[in-house]
């Protein structure tokens, strides 16, 4: 595809092991052209997020722009990051990393997304795999920008599948439950890839073996070492994952979304998101929107999401393998 007919993304992460393979997944996909990533804490502060972004983008030979963004929930306070999941480092404890030479764009995530929607007007996709702090606050600053953006496809929540940080929230609603509602009820053109499709597709091992193996390359070798580690947790939650060593690939699933959304069954309904309390971060889809409630918050007028509630996994594993096993990597 000539690069005209490619999607302009910015990618909003907090890398993040899920993060990392959704990063290169962008960057091998020929119809994705990664015009940003911008980053926010979640799996890790947003020093390192911004540190693993840069260093990620780097030694697969990315030049895209990365920015710093929000460093704390809006309201809520913070909480310490999941290292046993991520590792303390976000990407599975690497140890010792090549030098690179490349420096942040001194914007913040929130301006630098303005500035891109401003410049280049109902063009750019918006993938947001972290705690949604940065797009709530690009709105603060440009109330127009759900007519700037083209789309914005969001991996978090759940509706029918438990969550993973309590019985009905997902980590990254969770961590900015306020942000996640500005951004819910925004008006743009929004899909959730939530845990009821993310929980449903398990990368292996042996994947991202055959990925390094095929690249032989710094990128994909380091991807392997985190995605070691991440492995582990996963595998030793659930016994069908440890089955065949791996884990769940949530950022991935938003990526695959966009280049082939045909892979997933989706429900357009709105959705908010509980703020305060024991269900706090829960994403409650308006299943009834015929309904005219009397509770304030439900009326029938209210934005609708497109809410990813099905999908095919061995579409979703074949895609991933094509993409990642082709010539993305510079020599
Ligand atoms: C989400 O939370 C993070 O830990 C992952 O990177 C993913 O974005 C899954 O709940
Ligand atoms: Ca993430």
């Amino acid at each position: 595809m000539s690069s005209s007919k490619k999607t302009k993304v910015i990618y909003d992460t907090d890398p993040g092991v899920d993060d990392a393979m959704a990063l290169y997944f962008a960057l091998a996909h020929p119809d994705i052209d990664l015009v940003g990533i911008t980053t926010t804490f979640g799996n890790v502060s947003v020093e390192q997020a911004a540190t693993n972004a840069l260093y990620l983008a780097a030694i697969a030979g990315c030049d895209a722009p990365v920015t710093k963004g929000v460093a704390v929930p809006w309201c809520k306070p913070a909480e310490k990051p999941p290292a046993h999941i991520h590792g303390a480092d976000g990407l599975g404890n690497l140890g010792p990393r090549q030098p690179i030479g490349r420096q942040l764009d001194p914007r913040a995530s929130a301006q630098f997304i303005v500035d891109m929607a401003r410049a280049h007007p109902g063009e750019i996709v918006l993938v947001a795999v972290g705690p949604l702090g940065n797009l709530s606050l690009a709105l603060m600053l440009e109330p127009r920008l759900p007519l700037l953006l083209r789309e914005v496809i969001v991996m978090g929540g759940t509706i029918v599948e438990p969550g993973n940080v309590s019985p009905v929230a997902e980590a990254n609603i969770w961590n900015d439950p306020h942000a996640a509602d500005r951004v819910f009820t925004a008006g743009w053109k929004l899909t959730m890839v939530g845990l009821d499709v993310t929980h449903r597709v398990v990368t292996t091992l042996e994947h991202f073996q055959r990925i390094a193996d095929k690249h032989r390359h710094v990128a994909t070798d380091t991807l392997l070492k985190a995605v070691e580690f991440y492995a582990r947790f996963y595998s030793g939650l659930y016994s069908h994952v440890a089955k065949t060593p791996g884990c769940f690939a949530h950022d991935l699933l938003a990526f695959i979304y966009l280049v082939q959304p045909g892979l997933f069954t989706t429900t357009v309904k709105s959705v908010r998101v509980a703020t305060e309390g024991l269900a706090q971060g829960q994403t409650i889809m308006n299943e009834r929107d015929f309904i005219d409630y009397p509770q304030p918050g439900w009326e029938k007028t209210r934005h609708r999401t497109q809410v990813c509630m099905q999908v095919d996994a061995p579409g979703c594993l074949a895609v991933f393998e094509e993409t990642m096993l082709a010539d993305w990597l510079p020599a």
